[in-house]
């Protein structure tokens, strides 16, 4: 099968991408409106960019149902900050109810009795059932349309994290305690550290 993706319905394009592009880390995004209103919601258009400056990005598309901007992007707009809490395969249920299209003001840590606790530096709080946050600042939002199918990338500095003191291990984050998940296409997801194998990284030979 060969195609030109511009020339697909943008769900048949979709159901392309992600089926190429996984298995996918997920975001679990905590913004709040100029009102003070939280919101939290999973994207797995997700990763990092960067370490000095610690740099990350995700990418919120058009809504599919009423073509309008998701909560997150229009927080993250007006606000200028957000935290990104790591998913472990414990609270998957609870990220997968984040994902239900509430209105603007109906806080989904109270849908699903998540924990707010507060942040160091940014006023969105973070999730207290997730291991890893990171808080970050808005450094710049890439925009690719308007229109269902189309997107933005929410680009961010972290500017603060936090670990677990249980998973924190000789600098390193134990990805065996923090059972991460990967989404998959569709409402499959896949766990990380379940099927893992080694491959020593090489160097040139003679350097
Ligand atoms: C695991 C998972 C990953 C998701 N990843 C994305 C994504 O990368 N981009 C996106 O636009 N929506 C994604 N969604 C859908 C959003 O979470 C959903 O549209 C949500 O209602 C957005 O909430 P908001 O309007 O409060 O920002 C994902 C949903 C799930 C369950």
């Amino acid at each position: 099968m060969k195609v030109d993706p511009g020339t697909l319905d943008w769900k048949d394009a979709y159901k392309l991408l992600i089926g190429s592009v996984l298995p996918r880390p997920i975001a679990f995004v905590s913004t709040v409106d100029r009102d003070g209103h939280c919101n939290l919601a999973p994207f797995s258009f997700f990763t990092g960019i960067c370490a000095n400056p610690m740099m990350v990005c995700f990418a919120p598309m058009i809504r599919g149902t009423d073509g309008k901007k998701k909560d997150t992007l229009s927080n993250i707009e007006a606000t200028k900050q957000f935290v990104i809490n790591i998913v472990g395969e414990k609270i998957a249920a609870k990220m997968n109810d984040c994902a239900i299209e509430y209105p603007p003001e109906v806080d989904e840590f109270v849908q699903t009795g998540l924990t707010k606790i507060p942040c160091e530096f940014v006023k969105p709080p973070r999730v207290k059932e997730c291991d890893v946050h990171l808080e970050c600042t808005l450094h710049e939002i890439v925009t690719f349309g308007d229109h269902p199918g189309a997107g933005s990338l929410v680009i961010g500095r972290v500017v603060y994290l936090h670990v677990l003191d249980e998973l924190f291990e000789n600098g390193k984050i134990n990805s065996e305690k923090l059972r991460p998940i990967g989404r998959m296409a569709g409402q499959t997801y896949t766990r990380a550290v379940s099927d893992t194998f080694e491959l020593e990284r090489k160097k040139q030979p003679g350097k």
